[in-house]
């Protein structure tokens, strides 16, 4: 007996040691953690348990025959993150550079087929040079298991990519299909082609770290939606991030103590709106003003900055809050915060996350830029995504609200349940200076002072339409609420909508303008 535990003592040890002692220490010396130690950073202490040790690739292509390693480059299996169960997979870039082939590919399935079968997160911790070059379609085929796994557990389990080195080619194509994507600064990179081929078919001279790192998809393509400066950052941000989430979409998310440093906050709200209407203000000073303390986390903070999203907590309970920035582009709606808008709504909706909205928004942005490139269809999608959305879903109308914009931006109109205003709200087909141009056009240009004309016709137009008073009249607008107010409003607000439900209509799915 003792010598058959030795040979399992003997076989986990070398299992653990992966690509070897040399490798581990190059990956040490490029600021990386090892698969093992990430998997050690994230789960519960004593919570991982492993799935698939001991299994090794068969290929005995261009000499990988001798280069056989317990766990083929992937470690796989469950834990818990502050006490929930997740299936997680990390690939070890010191078993053959975390290439993906047939056995590891069959140890991320494996994994994801049981999160599936029983409802909790994927975690993918994602380092890896691709497809293994060596076993050829097999590890194309691989890819295309996960690929399809991925896609089926859409909108059924949260799945998460940590990008921690290496995510190249073909390999972008699983965290792409996940929900959030998350990169660490200087030490992960994300492309379809390298820098080489980038030279060899445009003759563009270019970085790894400038065509794919953390900051190009950040602020510039919008493919990660969180950058962190090292790994231990990032393993904590993905901890977080996965407390605001159910375990899937049957389940909602778990409701936590809470702290709210009331009145001070509530009288900070009631200054915040500047008398000029063209002036500037941060809406994350309103979203902090209303939610619990310290709950917000920013999603895609440096990307589509004039619409902020994220999530927060209002009385323990998890939403997700779509706001208009009217410190950037003054809030204007353009591709890419449409884009943005929508991913995030209909992340919120697949798994019963209730929607608030700020709203604060002078129209979309025009220009050939915007119209050649498909603004019609894509703001099209935020409008899709929240008529789309059953959870609950409260607007709260900060100042403009203005046009096609007012539609879009969870509007009464496209089903949204609850939508209030602040006394500051405007609600109109545009702003009272471009109104008054178009319809006292002729009276303007024939006044003795076009400029006196123009100021008078403004100013009727404002004192008719620059209130929410209109919109509340017809009902298009709940309550006019005072700032101060807004938090107590929405926590009963939301609490009134806990049980909703809505039935969409029979279909197979609908067809999201793309
Ligand atoms: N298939 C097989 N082995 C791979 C591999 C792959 N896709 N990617 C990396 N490796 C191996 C390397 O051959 C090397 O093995 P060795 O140490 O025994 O020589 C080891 O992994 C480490 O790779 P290395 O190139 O030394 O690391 P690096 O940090 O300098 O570079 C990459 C990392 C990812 C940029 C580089 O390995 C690379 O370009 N890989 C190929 C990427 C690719 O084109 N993949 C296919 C597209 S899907």
């Amino acid at each position: 007996m003792k010598g058959k535990f030795e040979e399992l003592d003997r076989k986990i040890a070398e299992a653990k040691l992966g690509g070897g002692e040399k490798r581990i220490e190059s990956q040490h010396s490029k600021n990386k953690l090892t698969a093992r130690e990430r998997i050690h950073f994230l789960l519960d202490e004593g919570s991982f348990e492993e799935i698939g040790m001991l299994v090794t690739h068969r290929s005995t292509n261009f000499g990988l025959d001798q280069q056989v390693v317990l766990g083929d480059g992937v470690v796989t299996g469950y834990g818990t993150v502050h006490g929930r169960l997740v299936y997680v997979f990390a690939q070890d870039f010191t078993v053959l550079g975390g290439s993906l082939a047939e056995a590891h590919a069959e140890k991320i399935c494996k994994i994801m087929d049981l999160a599936m079968k029983n409802g909790a997160p994927v975690l993918g911790l994602n380092d890896s040079g691709g497809a293994r070059i060596q076993e050829g379609v097999v590890s194309l085929a691989g890819y295309a298991d996960i690929f399809y796994r991925n896609t089926k557990a859409s909108g059924v389990i949260p799945q998460l990519s940590a990008i921690m080195g290496p995510c190249a080619g073909g390999a972008v194509y699983s965290p792409a299909l996940t929900d959030f994507i998350m990169m660490v600064e200087n030490s992960s990179y994300m492309f379809v082609t390298g820098p080489n081929v980038v030279k060899t078919v445009t003759h563009e001279d270019v970085t790894s770290e400038d065509l794919g790192g953390a900051s190009a998809h950040s602020t510039k393509s919008g493919v990660t939606h969180f950058t962190y400066a090292n790994e231990i950052a990032c393993i904590n941000g993905l901890k977080r991030l996965l407390s605001y989430m159910p375990q899937n979409c049957e389940e909602n998310a778990p409701s936590l103590p809470y702290d709210f440093k009331g009145s001070e906050k509530r009288e900070q709200l009631n200054n915040i709106i500047p008398e000029n209407s063209n002036q500037p203000y941060d809406i994350r000073e309103v979203i902090n003003g209303v939610i619990d303390a310290d709950s917000f986390h920013e999603v895609h903070k440096d990307f589509a900055e004039n619409i902020v999203v994220g999530f927060g907590r209002l009385a323990g309970k998890s939403i997700g809050i779509v706001a208009n920035q009217p410190a950037f582009l003054a809030g204007v709606l353009d591709i890419n915060s449409s884009n943005k808008g929508a991913r995030f709504v209909r992340f919120c909706d697949c798994f019963n996350i209730p929607i608030l909205v700020f709203e604060d928004v002078p129209g979309f942005l025009p220009g050939t830029d915007q119209e050649w490139n498909a603004i019609i269809t894509n703001g099209a999608k935020l409008l899709y995504a929240f008529s789309e959305a059953t959870v609950p879903r409260i607007t709260v109308i900060t100042r403009k609200a203005y046009g096609g914009a007012y539609d879009v931006m969870n509007s009464k109109h496209i089903g949204a349940d609850m939508n209030y205003a602040w006394p500051t709200a405007e609600i109109a087909v545009m702003g009272a200076k471009g109104a008054a141009e178009i319809i006292f056009k002729k009276e303007i240009a024939n006044a003795s002072d076009p400029e006196a004309k123009l100021a008078e016709k403004e100013a009727e137009y404002a004192a008719l339409f620059a209130n929410p008073y209109n919109a509340a009249a017809r009902g298009y607008i709940d309550e006019v609420i005072k700032p101060e107010d807004t938090r107590e409003k929405l926590i009963k607000a939301f609490k009134m909508l806990e049980n909703k439900v809505e039935v969409m209509p029979k279909k197979k799915h609908g067809n999201i303008p793309l």
